[in-house]
Parts: structure tokens; C-alpha cells; sequence
């Protein structure tokens, strides 16, 4: 047995009173809530959701995985990390059979749960491989199962109501993008960290393209992209709650111009919640193209306060805009780039800022104390664009090459932060 660790009774007593104690924590702020305040759309959650809630949840979980590591044994702990892939093709597989329309949910809950072999039936499926799929979302709470365990009488849960085809929060796309193309590219990971592949993506290895939007542009699928619209709009829950709520935009008097905006991800929850703000949608010109048909659909209250621009950010801002500007914020602009071209980028804004503007990154910015979803995306970012996530450090000096100052940093209640600097 040598080699292996001691019991250690007392680190197991420590990490499990660590847990107690956050768990504490949690159950005092949730008690101190009113049971009827509104939880805000944008965030979608089922929590009381600020930014405090979230540092708290975030240590919980934290010291929820330190007490797991402390009372399971090296091969179960590994064991469990490993089949993380098993987890999600079973998720895949969910999916894939088009059970999230066939099981009863929340919204029906009078139905009986559906005994295995009819659902099987109904969905095209074998009995025993469709049983196992559903205990090991069973065991997520994804599925219930209803009575006595193995009853086999099975039922949809609030999670699997997103996945069905007429959910707001899309869901199924982002399965359907995680196991295919981005799928194909986290494979290549253990490829990717080698040296001599330093800067390249899976997507580059596998598909011989730079990154996910240059395989869309020579895909000839126009539903890849659309999918892979759709599944960036499911994560608004996890990542757009945040900017949108706790950057104190309510200050802000002047012209806000979303610089790589898209068609406007990050303006869209922006307008609709805070309605004296006017902001300038900048991007290529074919994404303004495709940011008109968008915003033609979106309500006048909306489109009064918003301007499309066909603007490359490399380039200094014209006149009219530099002049009227208070905010430049860049959302998911700035970690798809390597660092000479970030300076590029925040350079040409600097070139024309009045003294009072400023600049905000709007990023993931890396604590290292970061949720495991956050671990997950720059991974992600490493396989399907060969980049990776910063440290605020690291923001902090791309800022200031470019001559700006960074002020505050602000941490929101989502994964991500805003990092705001003023001219130097
Ligand atoms: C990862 S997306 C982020 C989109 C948006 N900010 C969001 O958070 O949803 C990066 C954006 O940068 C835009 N972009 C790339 N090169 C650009 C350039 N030279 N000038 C302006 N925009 C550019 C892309 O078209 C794309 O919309």
C-alpha cells in the first residue's frame, strides 16, 4: 500500500466543517430574503440573485468539491471527473430522442410519469439503454423518477423543460453545439497544450479553418451558425445577467458604443433594461447587415435608442461618435485575440476619447477562485479558437499599453466582470 495517503481524519473534519459553515451562510442570506422579491428576467435563475448570492453560492460549491475531495479515495475521485463525458453524451442522447417533449413536466404536473417501455416505444428506443440514460440524469435531478426508486414511472423536471423545442432559453441548441463541432475540437485538447501547437484551436487541427466562424463561412450549413447563435443566446442566464445589472449604468448620460457587438447580444438585455440609454452597435460590415434584419423586429422603444455602424475597431472611431461617446464596451471581444492585436484595438480607441470617456472590458476574467463553468469556457476558448481566458492583471496591462487607466473592477453576480479604465 505505500504510495498511498494516510486517513486524514482531520483534514476530513476541517473541509466538512468548512462546508457547515458555508452552507450556514447560505441558509442565513436565503432566510433573510423576502420570498417575493423579484428575481430580474435577464437572469432567468432560481435564487435570489446578486452579486452577494453569488459569492456566497460560489464558496459553497467551492468548499462543497474540497469536502467531496476529502472523503473520497484518488480512484473514485478521478473516476467521477473522467466520466464527465459520459454525463453529457447520455445528455446528448436525451436529446437526441426528443424526450424533453414526451415526459411530463412541471407545466403538467396532474400527468402520470411515463413507464420506461412506453416511453421507449413512443421515442424510438431500446428499453435497456434508454433506462440507463435516465438514472444518470436521474441522479442530477435532470429527471425524476417518480414513488419508489425504480419504479420506472419517469417525469421532466424544470431542467428539461429547456430543452424543448418552444423554449425561450434554448437549450438544445447548446447540446447539439457542445457534442458536434465544439465536441470534435475539446477532444484535441491534449493535442493543443503541447508546445509546438501553442496558438492553434482543434478547429484549425480538425478542420483545417482558424476558428469557429471561418468553418461557418465555408460550411455551406447555414443552420451550423444559426445553432450556434442560438446556443450563445441560451447562456444568457449564466454570463449576461450580470453586466446588465451591476455596472452602474444608471450614470451614464452619454452615447454608449458596443464595439464588436455583433447584432447585439450585449445591447439587446442593455435597452431593455435601462431605458435612457443610447447606444451604437459597431461591427463588420456584414454583421451590421445581419444586426438590421434583427432590430427591425425588435420594439420601437428599443430601436429609438439604438445605431447600427459598420466600424472596423482597428480603425480610430469617426468623429461623430468619438465626439458624443461616454462608453466603449467590448463584450467577448478581447479574449478571442492575442495580445498585440488587443493593444491594436484599445489603442484605436484611445486615439480619439474625449478625457472623460471610458472603456470597459467585458469579460471572464480569471480570480482563481472561478465556478466550474468558468474553468470549463476557457478550455473551450483554447479548442475552438486557440485563445484563452486573462487574469485581471493581465487586462490590466494590455489596458495600459494602450494608455488607458484601468479604475475598478467590477465583479457581478455572473461569471463575468467589467473591467473600467479612463484615459491615462
Ligand atoms: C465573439 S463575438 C462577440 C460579439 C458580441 N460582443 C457579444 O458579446 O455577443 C466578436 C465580434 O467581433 C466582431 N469583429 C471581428 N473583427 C472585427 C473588426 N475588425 N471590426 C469590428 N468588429 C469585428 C465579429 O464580427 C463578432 O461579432
Amino acid at each position: 500500500m505505500s504510495g498511498l495517503a494516510p486517513w486524514d481524519k482531520q483534514g476530513q473534519l476541517a473541509a466538512l466543517k468548512q462546508l457547515r459553515d458555508s452552507t450556514d451562510n447560505l441558509i442565513k442570506y436565503i432566510s433573510e430574503q423576502d420570498g417575493d422579491a423579484p428575481i430580474t428576467p435577464s437572469a432567468a435563475w432560481v435564487f435570489p440573485y446578486t452579486p452577494d448570492s453569488k459569492h456566497l453560492a460560489d464558496s459553497w460549491r467551492n468548499d462543497w468539491s474540497l469536502a467531496l475531495s476529502k472523503t473520497l479515495n484518488p480512484t473514485q475521485l478521478l473516476v467521477e471527473f473522467l466520466c464527465g463525458d459520459h454525463e453529457s453524451s447520455a445528455l446528448h442522447a436525451f436529446h437526441t430522442l426528443g424526450l424533453a417533449e414526451v415526459l411530463p413536466g412541471p407545466n403538467n404536473s396532474s400527468a402520470a410519469g411515463i413507464e420506461a417501455p412506453i416511453l421507449a416505444e413512443k421515442v424510438g428506443a431500446h428499453v435497456e439503454g434508454l433506462r440507463s440514460v435516465l438514472r444518470m440524469l436521474k441522479r442530477a435531478r435532470i429527471v425524476e423518477e417518480e414513488g419508489e426508486p425504480l419504479s420506472d414511472r419517469w417525469r421532466g423536471t424544470v431542467f428539461t423543460e429547456v430543452l424543448r423545442k418552444e423554449s425561450p432559453i434554448p437549450m438544445g441548441a447548446m447540446v447539439e453545439y457542445a457534442r458536434d463541432e465544439a465536441n470534435q475540437a475539446v477532444q484535441l485538447v491534449p493535442e493543443l497544450v503541447k508546445r509546438e501547437n501553442a496558438g492553434k484551436s482543434g478547429i484549425s487541427i480538425k478542420y483545417q479553418q482558424p476558428d469557429l466562424f471561418a468553418l461557418y463561412a465555408t460550411d455551406g450549413d447555414a443552420r451550423r451558425i444559426q445553432r450556434f447563435n442560438l446556443a450563445m443566446q441560451s447562456l444568457s442566464p449564466i454570463i449576461a445577467g450580470g453586466p446588465t445589472e451591476d455596472y452602474p449604468w444608471k450614470d451614464v448620460t452619454g452615447l454608449v458604443v458596443d464595439i464588436g457587438g455583433g447584432v447585439g447580444g450585449q445591447t439587446i438585455p442593455l435597452v431593455a433594461r435601462w431605458d435612457h440609454l443610447k447606444i451604437q452597435i459597431q461591427d463588420t460590415e456584414p454583421v451590421i447587415n445581419d444586426a438590421k434584419h434583427v432590430w427591425a423586429g425588435m420594439p420601437p422603444p428599443w430601436t429609438a435608442r439604438v445605431q447600427l455602424q459598420a466600424h472596423d475597431f482597428l480603425k480610430a472611431q469617426p468623429d461623430d461618435t468619438a465626439a458624443a461617446a461616454q462608453i466603449y464596451f467590448l463584450r467577448f471581444v478581447l479574449h478571442d485575440w492575442a495580445d498585440s492585436i488587443c493593444i491594436d484595438i484599445l489603442k484605436a480607441l484611445r486615439s480619439k476619447a474625449k478625457p472623460d470617456s471610458k472603456v470597459l472590458l467585458l469579460e471572464v476574467v480569471v480570480f482563481g477562485d472561478d465556478s466550474r463553468y468558468a474553468n470549463v469556457l476557457s478550455v473551450h476558448l483554447g479548442a475552438v479558437a486557440g485563445s484563452h481566458e486573462r487574469t485581471e492583471s493581465e487586462y490590466n496591462a494590455l489596458l495600459v499599453k494602450a494608455g488607458w487607466r484601468p479604475s475598478k473592477t467590477y465583479r457581478t453576480r455572473s461569471i463575468m466582470s467589467v473591467i473600467e479604465a479612463v484615459p491615462a
